[in-house]
């Protein structure tokens, strides 16, 4: 029988005060390994605090930790040494360049030579950053520099990737890059830890996702669970000559939009609104093929957990 493997990543009411504010305030989380794991909220929810938890980089005040087998904060620096990262900040040395940058960086993962070069190769390639790595930092652009950093983070094909925020600044296609080479890490058996504002990205990538607010869970599950949780709020029916048959009814639906003549979208409450809907439809002898609930996207369901948390005090 197949041994469970331990968590990547395990925090038990994880809190981190900053005098009276509660940056992480009782945080339960577990990250399985070789999952892409998103952890979304507004600004200040508290998520880089988080990594800077994680990382070791920043002491508790409450709570327990365990990251690639280590407790923390002891021992930061063996899950730093196995992790690669992407910080709110950097951190580029200005006068290295982006080569120099990414050979010290494999060096420090303890890269031999030949692999260095074959490693440096393959993420300069997937950032597009090929005909720039003779420059240095400040000699790029802000998307080039957030390449740069990304590159040096995938580098070692680290067994944790702690990636805050990576997209910021990326034009479409250095993200799509991002994606494809963070996948591949995963495939790998690579942990990959994400924090994003941009809940369209997090629907499509992260196999797991957790909503924080205020230094607290919200919600977590595959962006397929969560997006169910959503509100819905119309939906849409395919039938034969449907909008003519709905002409002919007195009202049902209350309020609705032909969008084609065998397409009609229409107001509900909430999914007992779509099978009240239903089943009034088909008492009347509506024939339909086709009952898409609209609306449940993770931004929606997102944006409901976050306007469900009572505001409570300011914190
Ligand atoms: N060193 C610090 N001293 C005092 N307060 C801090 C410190 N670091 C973070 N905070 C506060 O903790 C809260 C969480 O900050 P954090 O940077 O973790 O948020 P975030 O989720 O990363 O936000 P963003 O999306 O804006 O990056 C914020 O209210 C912030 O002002
Ligand atoms: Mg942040």
């Amino acid at each position: 029988m197949a041994v469970a493997e331990p968590p990547a990543i395990q925090c038990t009411a994880l809190t981190r005060h900053f005098g009276a504010l509660r940056a992480v305030d009782g945080v339960d989380l577990t990250v399985p390994p070789g999952v892409v794991f998103g952890f979304l909220g507004p600004n200040g929810a508290g998520k880089t605090t988080t990594i800077r938890l994680l990382l070791g980089l920043l002491p508790p005040t409450a709570g327990h930790l365990r990251v690639l087998g280590h407790d923390l904060p002891a021992g930061g620096r063996a899950v730093r040494a196995r992790t690669g990262t992407v910080l709110e900040h950097h951190g580029l040395y200005e006068g290295l360049s982006a080569r120099r940058t990414l050979e010290f960086a494999a060096g420090a993962h303890g890269l031999g030579p030949r692999t260095a070069a074959a490693r440096v190769t393959e993420v300069v390639g997937r950032m597009g950053l090929a005909d720039r790595l003779d420059d240095r930092p400040q000699a790029l652009s802000r998307g080039m520099r957030q390449r740069m950093a990304v590159a040096r983070a995938l580098l070692a094909a680290p067994d944790l990737l702690i990636l805050d925020e990576p997209t910021n600044g990326l034009d479409a296609e250095a993200a799509a890059g991002l994606r494809a080479a963070v996948r591949d890490l995963a495939a790998g058996g690579t942990t990959v830890f994400y924090t994003t504002h941009i809940l369209g990205e997090a629907e499509r990538f992260c196999d797991l996702v957790t909503v924080v607010r205020r230094g607290r869970v919200l919600g977590t599950g595959a962006p397929a669970d969560l997006r169910r949780r959503a509100p819905v709020r119309a939906v849409r029916l395919e039938g034969p000559d449907l909008a003519a048959r709905l002409g002919l009814l007195d009202g049902v639906p209350a309020a609705w939009t032909a969008v084609a003549p065998e397409v009609v979208r229409a107001d509900v409450d909430g999914v007992d609104g779509v099978a009240r809907l239903v089943a009034a439809l088909a008492a009347a002898g509506v024939a339909l093929h086709r009952v898409e609930p609209e609306g449940q996207t993770l931004e929606a369901a997102f944006l409901d957990l976050v306007a469900g948390d009572a505001p409570g005090p300011a914190t």
